[in-house]
């Protein structure tokens, strides 16, 4: 039986695998963590009630030792998970070659980085991952609520989305290609063929940042809707958000207690949420004593100062035209700016949705990559959705582990994604 289970079968007699995570002794009575990868359980071996051979085994019995125990589950309050085993019979089925190189006492970041794939064994990773896990299934689930189709744009793409200067390049027979930093210029089309259409899939740029929201590979929830403004898609992502969290509080109380988790701060996270622009944004951060100027972009010093005013995930729309991709639709009312937004997480987590409207006229989406630099044979295709019946559309992309973190209330994103690769880290 798995440890999760074990809450509703109280009374029976059982046979539960896992490892040896943890253990001590009183005399009489030894104690052993168990866990299973879908929980941790303690169990109780009694001298007298489990066999003598089992409770002999137990002594010093190693870390990470792969064991089986026979017993009886009993409800018991103050353990975690609410029951525990009392043991009748215990066999080791693993024994480990070296002692297991984690301990209970503090490890460097870096030791613990390189050694993620046991690292991940711990409690708090489990508590992050099962969160992680979560928030996938919840994104899903809003997107097919809403008849929204999956469309799974490419990894290995002849284009750049966000800019050049964080391209990952790759050899493709004889020509360039990049790992895909977002899906959403495949997903535009797709928009013009299925009307709903999201993508969820990984993100790769090359950024040379070493800061807590930063990787080099990401995953990125993408949707794009048809027919759709940009207030439009403000609105979808920020419902999209609160069902996330609901989700988390509804579903995943014990992981969120491990990581000790504010949760009042969470459930304070309804709509609507608040919405300033740009300049507005701007005069702001002057107030507070930053010195940003109009036309400059944000980093994560004044979102973070940004979002200390609010206990909300913060709307920031329309910035100016010239810091800002090629494929955002210019403000009719201000030619100088687009019709874009960003979604600043509370608690200094940063910029984790960034979004807009399309533009969706020819001529001007011409010059822009013209403008830009941009190689036009590499995004002729992309023109044909203006050239063979154009649509207002709008879309935007959340990032999965700066979500993750911010939800689990972890300091850093490297620990929101199973395997993490940053500036520097490639291994394991
Ligand atoms: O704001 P970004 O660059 O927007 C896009 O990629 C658009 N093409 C999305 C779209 O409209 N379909 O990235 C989207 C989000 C950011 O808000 C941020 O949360 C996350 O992706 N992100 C990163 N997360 C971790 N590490 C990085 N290096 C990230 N870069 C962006
Ligand atoms: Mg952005």
């Amino acid at each position: 039986m798995w440890i999760e289970d074990l809450k509703d079968h109280i009374g029976e007699v059982v046979t539960v695998k896992g490892w040896v995570f943890n253990r001590r002794s009183s005399g009489k009575v030894r104690f052993i963590i168990l866990r299973d990868g879908t929980g941790f359980s303690q169990v109780v071996l009694v001298k007298g009630i489990v066999s003598e051979e089992g409770f002999n085994l137990s002594h010093n019995i190693p870390y990470e030792a792969q064991i089986e125990v026979n017993g009886r589950i009993k409800e018991e309050s103050r353990a975690i998970g609410g029951v525990e085993i009392e043991a009748l019979d215990l066999k080791i089925v693993f024994l480990p070659h070296e002692e297991y190189p984690i301990s209970t006492k503090s490890h460097g970041i870096d030791f613990l980085l390189s050694h993620r794939h046991l690292w991940l064994r711990s409690r708090r990773q489990f508590a992050i991952m099962r969160i992680r896990n979560e928030i996938i299934k919840a994104a899903r689930d809003f997107f097919y609520e809403r008849k929204f189709i999956n469309i799974d744009s490419p990894i290995l793409t002849p284009t750049s989305c966000e800019g050049t200067t964080t391209l990952f390049e790759v050899n493709y027979f004889d020509e360039k290609a990049y790992l895909s930093q977002s899906g959403q210029l495949y997903l535009e089309p797709a928009a013009a063929a299925l009307g709903k259409v999201f993508c969820f899939g990984p993100a790769f740029r090359a950024e040379k940042s070493k800061t807590r929201r930063h990787l080099t590979e990401f995953w990125a929830i993408e949707p794009e809707v048809a027919f759709m403004d940009y207030k439009g898609a403000e609105e979808l992502a920020s419902s999209l958000i609160v069902y996330m969290i609901e989700r988390v509080l509804e579903n995943r109380q014990q992981e969120l207690e491990i990581l000790e988790r504010d949760v009042d701060a969470l459930k304070r996270i309804k709509l609507p949420f608040p919405v300033i622009s740009y300049e507005e944004a701007i005069g702001l951060l002057n107030k507070k004593g930053n010195g940003t100027k109009y036309g400059e972009d944000f980093g994560g010093d004044e979102e973070t100062l940004l979002s200390e005013s609010f206990d909300r995930p913060l709307i920031i729309e329309k910035y100016p035209k010239s810091i800002k991709p090629f494929y955002m639709k210019e403000d009719t009312e201000n030619p100088e700016l687009v019709l874009n937004f960003d979604i600043i997480a509370p608690e200094g987590y940063g910029e984790i949705v960034g979004g807009s409207q399309r533009e969706d006229d020819y001529d001007k989406l011409l010059e822009n990559i013209k403008e830009h630099g941009i190689e036009m044979d590499t995004v002729d295709w992309y023109l044909d959705i203006r050239k063979y019946g154009s649509f207002v559309h709008s879309g935007f992309g959340l990032g999965l582990e700066r979500t993750v973190a911010w939800i689990s209330g972890i300091h850093h994103v490297r620990e929101a994604i199973p395997y993490p690769r940053t500036l520097g880290r490639l291994y394991p």
